[in-house]
């Protein structure tokens, strides 16, 4: 069958397909495994559903959002590169600063760019398949479509990894993009590279939160890759970051309309108990943002790191924004403050900034969390409701770095391993939080109709109206 597809029509792309012979058989061999992964572990159920997607014919304005009704397995993944001007462009730090960007990789630089890259790549299927049977529970036909539009274009985030991994790294390339397939979420035996990718996605709050919080972690690295003096890598990472800000911002407004859900209620009703009227409750609601950031931030690593340090001497992965940092971007004598925890104290203390590069991008990453959380506190007050949902201390609940055999408070007071026992269940979901918000997981269909536990979204997807048959039965 591969003879007969023409790959630059079925893949959209910038980066001259039709005439790689080489990187086309490479892909065509890929292709069909690529679409069993996608049939056996993409959505369940709703292939053959047309789904109203934006798909990506081209980098300009114009191209990246197209939008019209398709199949998924008949969805574009296309491989797309950010514009750059390779011949002007400069590297902005570490050792090889001021030097031209590589178009090709430095043979040294071959094991730590493929780890990288892999990594990167294995986290864009493990998402799709945490969220496959989420379909059968979607609140209405806008949510389940905005579900579907993420994992296609996860799928095309595991595209432009292979594309080079394919193109950059030879057989070891290949067989590197054969594994991404065939790793698993949650597999005892296979499972995927980082831990949160591990985790199920049971339910639609925790959709949201993963697309709020995890997402966000996504975004921080594509973000610092995107600085990458390896350039193909750079423009493929800063492309992919135009796509990565509608999963946020499926995220954000998700949870705001479950939290305007609640707050319309308890006024409606005068009262606190939103369960009996099929909302979800703002405690329990914290108890999510708890568990999902906590979770997340465990995704940056280590806070002291001699990996990331090496990689920002390199030069294969920056500091977020780069550019704006007003430094030597060398690193090479500069300090920088970040909490430690020792003798069950947590404390500020300085260090070099060469090896609290992981940090640092932990703390751009909170402070982008906050703001988020300040629009949902908005929310909250408007409808006259005294409640405020906060972060959790950045040593709540981690499994990564110093802080993992920490007992932190949310609050950021530490505590007897006996202590947290007790009161952990008050901080994180519990099994009845989650039987509770599993209940209310019910499929509407309708268009324009919502589950209980969500307000409708302000406007509909490219200006359709918010009862568009946005996935058609
Ligand atoms: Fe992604
Ligand atoms: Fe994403």
């Amino acid at each position: 069958m591969s003879a007969q597809i023409d790959y630059n029509q079925l893949i959209p792309n910038n980066v001259n397909l039709a005439s790689d012979r080489r990187l086309l058989r490479a892909l065509e061999s890929w292709h069909p495994k690529f679409i069993n992964w996608w049939k056996d572990y993409g959505p369940d159920a709703y292939q053959e559903n047309e789904v109203y997607l934006r798909t990506a014919v081209s980098v300009d304005k114009k191209g990246w959002a197209h939008f019209g009704s398709v199949k998924m397995p008949d969805y574009r993944w296309g491989i797309f590169l950010a514009d750059s001007n390779a011949e002007e462009k400069r590297i902005g730090f570490g050792d090889h600063k001021g030097e031209k960007v590589w178009t090709d990789i430095p043979g040294e630089y071959r094991g730590p760019l493929r780890r990288l890259i892999v990594t990167q790549g294995d986290t864009e299927p493990a998402s799709v398949e945490q969220q496959r049977v989420l379909a059968a529970t979607a609140p209405s036909l806008i949510d389940m479509r905005n579900l579907f539009q993420v994992n296609v274009e996860e799928a095309r985030h595991l595209w432009a990894m292979v594309y080079l991994l394919m193109a950059h790294f030879g057989r070891d390339g290949r067989e590197e993009a054969e594994q991404l397939l065939e790793r698993r979420s949650g597999d005892p035996d296979r499972p995927r590279i980082l831990g949160a990718f591990n985790e199920q996605t049971p339910d639609w709050l925790s959709f949201y939160m993963f697309t709020y919080f995890t997402d966000r972690d996504g975004k921080y690295q594509l973000a610092s890759l995107a600085e990458s003096a390896f350039d193909p890598l750079a423009r493929t990472c800063q492309f992919m970051l135009t796509e990565e800000a509608h999963h946020m911002y499926v995220g954000e407004t998700g949870v705001a309309r479950i939290i305007q859900k609640a707050c319309d209620v308890m006024n409606k009703y005068k009262t606190d108990d939103v369960r009996r009227h099929g909302a979800i409750d703002l405690p329990t609601l914290q108890k999510y943002v708890n568990f999902h950031f906590s979770v997340s931030e465990d995704l940056f690593g280590a806070e002291l790191s001699t990996n990331a340090a090496n990689y920002f001497t390199q030069g294969l992965k920056g500091r977020y924004q780069e550019q704006f940092i007003k430094d030597d971007h060398s690193l090479k004598d500069e300090p920088y403050e970040i909490t430690t925890f020792s003798n069950n104290t947590l404390k500020k203390e300085e260090v070099p900034a060469l090896n609290s590069i992981n940090e640092r991008l932990r703390d751009d990453y909170i402070k982008d969390c906050q703001r988020g959380i300040n629009r949902w506190n908005k929310l909250i007050k408007d409808a006259g409701i005294d409640f405020e949902i906060t972060l959790p201390h950045r040593a709540f609940h981690r499994q990564i770095g110093s802080f993992a055999k920490a007992n932190v408070s949310p609050e950021g007071v530490t505590m007897t391993e006996e202590d947290w026992i007790k009161n952990s269940p008050s901080w994180l979901p519990s099994e009845q939080d989650h039987e509770y918000v599993k209940s209310l997981m019910i499929q509407v269909t309708e268009p324009g109709k919502f589950a209980s536990w969500i307000a409708p979204p302000r406007i509909g997807i490219n200006n359709q109206a918010i009862d568009f048959e946005y996935v058609r039965f």
